[in-house]
C-alpha cells in the first residue's frame, strides 16, 4: 500500500533534534528455539542465579539418576560430587592466562587507603567485643567474615558430577538426550521423577552461558561391551547438540550406568545447607537407595563427604504406563489419538485407547453420540464436529476411577524407616493413602510426620516448632510430605 509521501513531495522530513531518536523498526517476525527461550528464562527452571544453579544442577542429575536405576528395578547407588575451582585452575582449564591488575580503582572492590583503614578498625573492635564477651561465658554469635573484599564480579566454578549404576543411554541417542531441549524418554503416562525433558540440559545451558564449558556424558547398558563417552554442547540457536566427541571406549570392568559431568558458576557458600538438605530429604524419602556426596576443594577444612546408607532392599513397584482416562482429555488428544491409532473403527479406537471403557460401554456411549455415530464407522473419518461431540460426552459420561498402577509409592514402610534412619526422632507417623483421581488425573498422597531427633534445626525451613504450652511436649516436628500425582504427564512432588 502507497503512503502520502511519495518522492515527488518537495516537503524534506524534518532532522529530529536527537540524535538517540531513530526511526521506529519495522516489526520483523522472528521466532525464538526452545533453547534460546530457556536460556533467556532459566528462572523458570530453578536457574535463577549460581548458588541457585548448582542446587537445581545437582537435583536434576540425582533425579536423572534415580529415575534411570528405578526404571530397570536396580538398587539405586549415586554418587554426586562438586568439586570448587579455583579461579586459577578455571582459567588454565579455559586456557586463559591469569593476569595480574594493573589499574587497582578501575575494579568494584577497590578501597581507599582510608576506607581500608576505617574497615580494619571496625572489624578490630568487633572481634576485641567478641573475645570479651566469650572469656565472661555469654553466648556470641560468630563474627560475620568481612564482605569488604569480595568483588561482584568474581565467580566460583564447580565440577559437578553425578554418577550412577541406572539404565545407561543408548549410544546415539545420547546427543539428543543432553544436546535438544525438550528431548526424553519420560512423556509416557507413568510416574517419573523427570518429565519435561529440560533438566540435564537446563545445567548444559548454564554452563555454556557460565564458563562455555561442554558436558561430558559416559555410560553403558546391560549387554554394551563399551563405554559411549560424549563430550557436547547446545547450539542455542537451532536447538541442536553441538558434539566435541562421541566414541566408545573400552569397558573391561563391565561397569553399567551413567555418569555426567558439567562445570559450572555456582555458589557453594550460600547454597550448602541447601544442598546438604535435599540431600537428606532424598535419603529419607528413597531409603532403598544409596548416596554418596562429597564436597571438595583445596580448603580441607571446607570439605564434606556424607555417605547417606540404604536401609532396605525393597523398592516401590515399578509404574506401569497407563492408556489415557476419557474423563481427562482434550480436543487436540483425541485429535492426536486419532491420527496415531492403529484402530480402524470407533468401537475399537474407545476400546482401547482409553482406560475403563469396555466393549459394551463403548457401544452405550457410540449409541448416545447421535444418528450419524456408529460403531463400524472408520475412527479417521471423524470430523471436527464429531470429535467435539465425543468430547463432550467424555466430559459428562460416568467413567470407573483409573487405577494407580501408574504411580509407584514410596510406602508407609519405606517413608517410616527413612525418617527413623535419617533423624531418629522420638515419634513418627506415616500416612499413605489409596489412589485418588481428580479430573481423570490418578494421585496419592503420603505423609510423615516425626516428632523430635537429631540435626533437628538442618530442617527448620520444613518444621513447625511446637510452643511451650500448658504441658505441650515441647520439640520439633519434621513433616515429609509425598504426593505423587499422575497428571498429564504423571508429576512427582515432593514436599
Ligand atoms: N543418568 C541418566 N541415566 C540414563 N538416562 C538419562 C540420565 N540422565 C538423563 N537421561 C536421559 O536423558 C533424558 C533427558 O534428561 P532431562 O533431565 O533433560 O529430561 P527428563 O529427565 O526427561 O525431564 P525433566 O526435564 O523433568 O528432568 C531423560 O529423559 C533420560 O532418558
Ligand atoms: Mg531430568
Amino acid at each position: 500500500m502507497e503512503t502520502g509521501g511519495s518522492s515527488e513531495s518537495p516537503i524534506e522530513p524534518k532532522k529530529t533534534k536527537s540524535k538517540t531518536a531513530r526511526k521506529p523498526k519495522e516489526n520483523l517476525l522472528k521466532q525464538k528455539s526452545p533453547a534460546e527461550f530457556f536460556a533467556e528464562n532459566k528462572n523458570i527452571a530453578g536457574f535463577d542465579n549460581p548458588g541457585k544453579s548448582l542446587y537445581t544442577t545437582v537435583r536434576e542429575l540425582v533425579e536423572n539418576s534415580l529415575d534411570s536405576a528405578e526404571s530397570i528395578s536396580e538398587l539405586p547407588e549415586v554418587e554426586i560430587t562438586i568439586e570448587e575451582i579455583g579461579k586459577s585452575k578455571f582459567n588454565s582449564m579455559i586456557g586463559l592466562v591469569d593476569r595480574e591488575r594493573i589499574d587497582e580503582e578501575l575494579y568494584d572492590d577497590f578501597e581507599t587507603a582510608k576506607a581500608r583503614e576505617k574497615r580494619l578498625a571496625k572489624e578490630a573492635r568487633t572481634q576485641e567485643l567478641h573475645a570479651k564477651n566469650a572469656a565472661l561465658g555469654k553466648k556470641v554469635k560468630e563474627p560475620q567474615a568481612s564482605k569488604g573484599m569480595k568483588g561482584r564480579g568474581e565467580a566460583s566454578f564447580y565440577r559437578v558430577t553425578c554418577k550412577d549404576n541406572g539404565r545407561g543411554m543408548p549410544h546415539d541417542d545420547i546427543p539428543n538426550m543432553f544436546g535438544r531441549v525438550l528431548s526424553g524418554t519420560k512423556y509416557g503416562l507413568k510416574q517419573t521423577r523427570g518429565k519435561f525433558g529440560l533438566g540435564a540440559k537446563m545445567a548444559l545451558i548454564w554452563s555454556k552461558m557460565s564458563t562455555g564449558l561442554p558436558i561430558e556424558i559416559s555410560s553403558s547398558m546391560k549387554g554394551q561391551s563399551y563405554i559411549s563417552f560424549c563430550r557436547l554442547d547446545i547450539d542455542i540457536h537451532r536447538n541442536i547438540p553441538h558434539i566435541h566427541l562421541h566414541e566408545k571406549r573400552d569397558n573391561k570392568e563391565r561397569w553399567r550406568g551413567a555418569e555426567i559431568q558439567v562445570v559450572i558458576e555456582g555458589n557453594w557458600t550460600t547454597y550448602r545447607s541447601k544442598i546438604l538438605h535435599y540431600m537428606r530429604q532424598m535419603a529419607v524419602i528413597t531409603p532403598y537407595a544409596q548416596f554418596l556426596f562429597k564436597f571438595v576443594s583445596d580448603t580441607s577444612d571446607k570439605n564434606v563427604t556424607i555417605r547417606f546408607a540404604r536401609r532396605t532392599d525393597i523398592m516401590p513397584p515399578v509404574p506401569i504406563e497407563t492408556k489415557y482416562h476419557p474423563s481427562a482429555v482434550d480436543l487436540l488428544l483425541i485429535k492426536r489419538l486419532i491420527s496415531e491409532t492403529s484402530r480402524e473403527n470407533l468401537l475399537q479406537f474407545l476400546q482401547h485407547e482409553f482406560v475403563n471403557i469396555g466393549k459394551s460401554y463403548a457401544e452405550r456411549l457410540i449409541g448416545e453420540m447421535g444418528p450419524d455415530f456408529s460403531p463400524k464407522m472408520a475412527v479417521k473419518s471423524l470430523t471436527s464436529q464429531q470429535i467435539v461431540r465425543i468430547h463432550q460426552l467424555f466430559r459428562q459420561a460416568k467413567f470407573d476411577d483409573p487405577s494407580g498402577d501408574c504411580l509407584s509409592p514410596a510406602g508407609e514402610y519405606n517413608l517410616r524407616l527413612g525418617i527413623i534412619k535419617e533423624l531418629h526422632p522420638d515419634m513418627v507417623a506415616t500416612y499413605s493413602g489409596s489412589a485418588q483421581v481428580f479430573e481423570g488425573h490418578p494421585f496419592m498422597v503420603e505423609a510423615g510426620v516425626s516428632i523430635g531427633g537429631k540435626d533437628v534445626k538442618q530442617f527448620a525451613g520444613d518444621t513447625l516448632q511446637i510452643e511451650k504450652k500448658k504441658g505441650k511436649q515441647e520439640g520439633t516436628i519434621h513433616h515429609f510430605g509425598l504426593y505423587y500425582v499422575a497428571l498429564e504427564p504423571p508429576t512427582f512432588l515432593h514436599f
